[in-house]
């Protein structure tokens, strides 16, 4: 491509098909619709809002509502559009050329994309061949070559695996590095797992979480990170002014306050998560135990495009030359209509 960087020569632009019809299992959203209440709030403020001013820099009130929820000072909270935004503000803040980010694989691919976007190196620690975390290699590599950032995504998205807040606060205390804990989909572990307890105690810490999971507003998008303030004020000083409109302002600050109606609905993924599984073994498939809204799995590749034909929607994803799927928990309908639709491509 003209003009393009050399180093970016292995990227290419991001597409992913909007899909809004059919059995949508592929991106990992809430099946669920925002509450009609959500919407109605929507529409009596929309009047009330000064569009042709631009939107509270600071997130103010949304950033209120998150700190009362998480009992934590406003200044320890910041954030994105998506928490996308907030890595990448992360990285552009503390990377200098070809520092050392360790990111474990698979995992997010956002960590590799924005660490080369902002010249760092990553260094992949592959998983184990179960697909849970390898802690000590981990802490390997972070002994012999103390990365200036180090990801671990808990849950683990694609594999479901969750790493213990024990390894979590001992990698805490071996880097020098920054550790971010994304939390994306900490709402749908089995017992509550988040490590934002821990930001007082540790000033190399960054959570991130999102809106986009569990909260259903992935087309708002909007996600925070959470720190001693010291580091919330670095990504601060290189987060875009005005990022997150007033729409999503309003939305988020909403949602946040009325949390325990996303808690529910994350209950009740939760239940389904384990039917799907159920269901997936019956039918022959090897999953992987997963604490996420999605499960992992291995099946024959033309299952992919039947379902497809079917309109129902998966993601493939290959580690080392073999596919693998992830299939996010739907609706029990959609859930239903998956494993009917598996069931009879299984004669
Ligand atoms: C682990 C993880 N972190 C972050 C994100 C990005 O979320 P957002 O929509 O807040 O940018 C995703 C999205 O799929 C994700 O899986």
């Amino acid at each position: 491509m003209r003009f393009l960087r050399n180093r970016f020569s292995t990227l290419k632009p991001y597409h992913s098909d909007y899909l809004t019809e059919g059995t949508i299992l592929n991106s990992n959203e809430s099946p669920y619709e925002v509450p009609q209440a959500l919407k109605d709030y929507m529409k009596e403020n929309i009047d009330k809002l000064l569009v042709n001013r631009y939107p509270d820099t600071d997130s103010s009130k949304l950033i209120a509502a998150i700190s009362k929820a998480y009992d934590v000072e406003a200044e320890q909270v910041t954030c994105g559009v998506g928490s996308d935004e907030l890595i990448d503000c992360i990285l552009a803040s503390c990377l200098d050329e070809d520092d050392q980010v360790l990111i474990p694989y698979p995992s997010f691919s956002m960590y590799s994309e924005f660490t080369l976007l902002n010249n760092g190196m990553g260094i992949k620690v592959p998983l184990k061949s179960d697909f849970t975390y390898d802690i000590e290699a981990m802490k390997k590599v972070i002994e012999e070559k103390q990365p200036k950032v180090i990801f671990i995504c808990n849950p683990n998205n694609p594999t479901g695996c969750i790493m213990p807040k024990e390894e979590i606060e001992a990698i805490l205390k071996l880097s020098k590095g920054l550790v971010i804990v994304d939390e994306a989909y900490e709402d749908f572990a089995s017992q509550p797992i988040s490590v934002i307890p821990l930001i007082n105690q540790y000033d190399n810490l960054i959570v991130l979480r999102t809106f986009s999971k569990a909260y259903a507003l992935a087309g708002a998008r909007v996600g925070y990170a959470i720190a001693c303030k010291e580091l919330i004020d670095l990504i601060n000083t290189v987060k875009p002014p005005y990022n997150l409109n007033m729409f999503t302002q309003l939305a988020a600050t909403w949602a946040i306050e009325h949390r325990e109606i996303f808690k529910a609905n994350a209950k009740k993924i939760i239940s389904q998560r384990a039917y799907v599984e159920e269901g997936l073994k019956t039918l022959g498939f090897k999953t992987y135990p997963s604490e996420s809204n999605f499960i992992w799995l291995e099946m024959e590749d033309d299952y992919f495009d039947a379902l497809r034909e079917r309109k129902i929607y998966i993601r493939k994803m290959a580690v080392e030359n073999k596919n693998y799927y992830r299939i996010t928990i739907g609706t029990p309908e959609e859930n239903e209509i998956l494993l009917t639709a598996l069931k009879e491509l299984k004669k």
